[in-house]
């Protein structure tokens, strides 16, 4: 049977008079990908801070694995199991690839040794490690984006949170991002991902979660959510898709 990990229930964050997520509710069954998506402004980024701690809500309850967790704390998520990437990817700035997985593997492992051994394991998983000595900075977007990717797998997390990792990307890498977050889906990983693109979201989620003004107006499968007359409705009101 199909066990929610994270359940999202009736929540909020309003900043001050606009209500960026708007009574949201919707549940994420272990092992699946689910994919969130709407137009831009459409809350997305938001809930996700709110699910990964950096945003208390500002009404609703958020359950993860069973155990209340609104209002924890990003560091506290993330010894849960909670994972996450951001939007706007940003590198320790003067540090090798390999020295950003170190410095995050250290939560898990705090002990140097065992913390680079951890991110030699992450960035054989990831493609990366014949990169691990270069700059950080130096990466390409797609690069930099699987880096990303590979700090939150360096957290070990149980439920892992992708915003737009895919987005910006031309054809080709953005097929080799698609494989890898299957392969970290397929190590047993549940997964929750944001992506302004719905054909991305399409070809790879189990569920479609969609946000337009920060409230719920679809969910189900992606064949079903895709010919939804709403959804099409609120892209197409926007200029780029
Ligand atoms: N820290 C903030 N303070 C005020 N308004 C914000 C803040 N973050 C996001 N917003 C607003 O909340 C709405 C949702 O934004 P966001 O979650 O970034 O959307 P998406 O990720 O779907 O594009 C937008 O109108 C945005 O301007
Ligand atoms: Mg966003």
């Amino acid at each position: 049977m199909k066990e929610p990990i994270l359940k999202i229930d009736d929540v909020s964050k309003v900043f001050g008079g606009l209500r960026a997520v708007d009574r949201v509710t919707f549940e994420v069954n272990q092992g699946e990908i689910v994919g969130l998506i709407g137009p831009n402004g459409a809350g997305k980024t938001t809930l996700f801070n709110v699910i990964s701690g950096y945003y208390a809500p500002t009404e609703g309850t958020i359950t993860f694995q069973g155990r209340d967790i609104s209002g924890l704390p990003p560091y506290r998520l993330a010894r849960e199991g909670i994972g996450r990437t951001f939007q706007i990817v940003k590198p320790f700035v003067g540090l090798t690839v390999l020295e950003n997985v170190v410095i995050a593997s250290f939560l898990k492992y705090p002990r140097m040794a065992d913390a680079e051994v951890n991110a030699e394991r992450i960035l054989e998983f990831t493609g990366l490690i014949e990169k691990k000595d270069e700059s950080a900075q130096g990466l390409t977007l797609a690069g930099r984006k699987r880096l990303e990717i590979s700090k939150a797998m360096a957290l070990e997390p149980t439920l892992l949170l992708l915003d737009e990792v895919v987005a910006g990307l031309n054809p080709t890498e953005a097929d080799k991002t698609i494989e890898l977050i299957l392969k970290v889906r397929d190590q047993g990983v549940t997964i929750l991902i944001v992506e302004h693109i719905m054909r991305v979201i399409m070809n790879i989620s189990d569920q479609v979660v969609v946000l337009n003004y920060g409230q719920k107006i679809a969910e189900g499968k992606p064949d079903e959510v895709a010919k939804n007359p709403t959804v099409i409705e609120a892209y197409l009101g926007e200029s780029q898709a």
